[in-house]
């Protein structure tokens, strides 16, 4: 009950209230990231997107690579200016650290960077309201990084209407697979899945807001093992498969998954649910088994290959996304080459590519024979010329098609209008605004590295009306 009474005092002791929410990292804090809107809307609190014009600046934070972090400091750092000149108008800024970052570093935040007043872990968004009253109220610098009993998810309000068809919804957080490299387990905690019923709600609300596509997310969402409505628990494959039955939802998807957990019903639900598109981001991260054992990913190059094989088989369309790290420490020239040889064999549609970052607190950061930054920097760049090779042999493979697009936005040019094939490709075409929002069957005339454009066909009733009038 006091987080309710709470918040309204809180609304009485801010005049203009406006929010200013910057997102780094994964998609899981873009989901965040409007979760931590919405919490915010009943104390009052509208978004801008103008930090000078916020009375509340919240940074949602990414841990996983020094380069993530540092950013932080150096947004940390321009917050300060800013403060200090909107303080010289008589306004007040409150600024407050999220994420993973938040997570990993907790007080040292705010000892390292005196112009946070609060720094708020992943599990605990639903506390915001209280926090910004405690930091308000009693002029103190809150930090809260615990991982409480309850559940976030059910202590925040309902989702509010959104402005694009494509929505995502986090059903599982955290990680238990320690992969040597990683800070996720650190910062996201163990794996917890989300109840069916609590999914569905929200994906049904979402859909008669007008979204047709929704994207379940997870640090490891192919291992959700949510309790289903009959007191069971329940896979992805059913929960996907449960809602698939939503009237109105076109499309699913789903990320991030880890190979280990692509189970059988998973792969079948790949040929079997006509509402799941034809796309999976698998990451392999090395394709060399001495790496993938150091790496404590629990596979061989060979499993994954195999798993591939599977997957195709049960849909021979799929375009398969990776992430990939080079220069884990230790990692041989010979090594490498099987990471290429693997990229090789199983051609993906598109990948990610990183260069190994030491962070603090994971085991390979102590590992010796740690590698030179000049070897990391040329075998990424021989990775990634190959890896761009294969994306545009896979979007010239589009040339010619006819596929179903989903339109999302208009484009950068009058008239143009943008949204993603079945395979995940962004897709121009000339089209009317009235079309954003709706799948159009688009006959693909040219590809570029990271786009399609393409002909938006007539309906067929329509296309059949005209010719019989011709
Ligand atoms: N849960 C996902 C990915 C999480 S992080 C999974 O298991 O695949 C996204 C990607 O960042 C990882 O797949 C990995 O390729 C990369 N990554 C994680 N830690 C890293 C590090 N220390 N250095 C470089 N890349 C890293
Ligand atoms: Fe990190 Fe590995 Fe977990 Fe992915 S599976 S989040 S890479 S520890
Ligand atoms: Fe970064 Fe945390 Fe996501 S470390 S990648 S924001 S889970």
């Amino acid at each position: 009950m006091s987080s309710v009474r709470k918040p309204k005092r809180l609304r009485d002791m801010v005049e203009a209230k406006r929010v200013h929410i910057k997102t780094f990292g994964c998609q899981m804090n873009v989901y965040d990231s409007e979760r931590i809107a919405e919490a915010l809307a009943p104390i009052g609190f509208t978004q801008t997107n103008r930090p000078d014009d916020a009375d509340l600046i919240v940074l949602n934070t990414c841990h996983i690579r020094e380069k993530a972090a540092e950013k932080v400091y150096s947004e940390l750092g321009r917050l300060r200016q800013l403060k200090s000149a909107r303080q010289a108008e008589g306004k007040r800024t409150t600024i407050a650290v999220a994420g993973c970052v938040a997570q990993a570093e907790g007080a040292e935040i705010i000892r390292r960077s005196p112009v946070v007043d609060i720094v708020v872990g992943p599990q605990s968004y639903h506390r915001l309201p209280d926090l910004l009253f405690r930091a308000f109220q009693e002029g103190r610098r809150v930090v809260d990084t615990e991982f409480p009993d309850e559940d976030k998810f059910a202590h925040l309000p309902p989702r509010g209407k959104r402005q694009s068809c494509t929505a995502f919804i986090t059903v599982q957080e955290g990680c238990d697979k320690f992969c040597t490299f990683c800070v996720v387990p650190y910062t996201r905690g163990i794996e917890v899945s989300r109840p069916v019923a609590a999914i569905v709600a929200e994906a049904e609300r979402l859909v008669a807001g007008g979204v047709r596509e929704i994207t379940l997310l997870g640090q490891n969402v192919n291992a959700y093992h949510g309790e289903g409505p009959d007191g069971r628990t329940w896979s992805l494959a059913r929960l996907l498969a449960r809602l698939a039955e939503i009237e109105g939802l076109e499309r699913l998807r789903y990320t991030t998954s880890h190979p280990r957990d692509m189970s059988a019903d998973l792969i079948a639900a790949h040929g079997d649910n006509p509402k799941l598109m034809p796309y999976l981001h698998l990451p392999v991260q090395a394709g060399s088994d001495r790496v993938l054992a150091a790496m404590n990913r629990r596979h061989t190059a060979r499993d994954y290959i195999e798993l591939v094989e599977r997957i195709r088989a049960a849909r021979p369309d799929i375009a398969l996304s990776s992430d990939i790290i080079v220069g884990f420490p230790g990692e041989t020239d010979e090594d490498f080459e099987a990471t290429l040889a693997l990229v090789r064999e199983v051609e993906f549609a598109q990948a990610f590519s990183f260069k190994y970052s030491p962070r603090p607190g994971t085991p390979a950061a102590k590992l010796d024979e740690q590698i030179d930054e000049a070897v990391k920097a040329e075998r990424l760049a021989r990775l990634q010329a190959l890896l761009n090779e294969q994306q545009q042999k896979f979007n010239r493979h589009a040339v010619g098609r006819t596929m179903p697009v989903l339109f999302e936005k208009p484009g950068r040019n009058d008239g143009q209008i943008v949204g993603r094939s079945p395979y995940l490709q962004a897709v121009h075409a000339k089209g009317e605004r009235r079309l954003i929002g709706q799948l159009r069957e688009v006959e693909i005339s040219a590809a570029e590295r990271n786009s399609l454009s393409g002909v938006i066909k007539t309906t067929p009733d329509r296309g059949m009306t005209v010719a019989m009038g011709v």
